[in-house]
């Protein structure tokens, strides 16, 4: 049985102060939580945001990082780093660095193939926009973003990624997608690594839904059994987060 698991990411929000108010605020809240409970945080939040969360059941994750160990990259940031800092996840290939940032599809694989050599667990985003929806090639377009990202990826590190289906249209815009609609793309995209890896491995990945996701609607999605929890934006700022974290109980 795959456990769930409910990652925030904060994206380009809280200073280091404000991220340990939240973190004070939200560790007694979700303490009890049945689900692994990640927080995506600024790189700058990441040293304070690992102390204040040690012998605590929440993981520190990171929002993004480059292919190399090291080097002349200004303003870049390494999977060595992130792991020497306590980071235990890195979101890669989310919509909005693939957007503004033009990151490829052959740059998030490189970057999910450096994150196994630092042991770090990658979130890899995928999802379509509302015209490719409107288009009808969604699960293409999810398929072919799925198999770019674990090119040349091993079985025994494939099991370890997290795979966050969000669809672009519903990212920030309170919009979400219908549980069908996740449960489809969902389910398509388990049986996408099922060709690539097998049954034991396919059914092994954990597939989070992530786009407008708060307290209300999180049980019906989460309950979903191909919907192995979310990646929340605007919800993981506050305290509400905590039903979301604890959608079961
Ligand atoms: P929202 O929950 O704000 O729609 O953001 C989703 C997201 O992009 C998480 O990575």
């Amino acid at each position: 049985m795959r456990k769930k698991i409910v990652a925030g990411n904060w994206k380009m929000n809280k200073t280091p102060k404000e991220a340990l108010a939240l973190i004070e605020e939200l560790k007694p809240l979700v303490k009890d939580a049945d689900s692994d409970v990640v927080f995506c945080v600024p790189a700058i939040d990441i040293i304070p945001a690992v102390e204040a969360t040690k012998g605590t059941n929440i993981a520190i994750g990171a929002q993004n990082m480059y292919f190399e160990d090291n080097g002349a990259f200004t303003g870049e940031i390494s999977a060595p780093m992130l792991k020497d800092a306590g980071v235990q996840y890195v979101i890669l290939g989310h919509s909005e660095r693939r957007q503004y940032f033009n990151e490829t599809d052959e740059a998030v694989n490189k970057k999910v193939k450096k994150a196994f050599e630092y042991d770090l667990i990658p979130i890899v985003c995928v999802g379509e926009t509302l015209q490719q929806r409107e288009q009808g090639i969604t699960i293409d377009w999810v398929r072919m973003q799925v198999k770019k990202a674990f090119m040349d990826v091993n079985k025994e590190d494939a099991v370890k990624v997290i795979v966050a289906y969000e669809p672009i249209w519903a990212i920030g815009t309170g919009k979400t997608a219908t549980v069908e609609q996740a449960d489809e793309v969902c389910n398509a995209i388990r049986k996408c690594l099922f060709e690539l890896y097998g049954e034991e491995a396919a059914y092994s990945i954990r597939i989070q839904y992530g786009g407008s996701v708060n307290g209300k609607n999180a049980a019906e999605l989460f309950s979903k059994p191909d919907i192995d929890g979310g990646l929340v934006g605007g919800a993981s700022l506050k305290a509400d987060f905590a039903s979301i974290v604890n959608w079961d109980k």
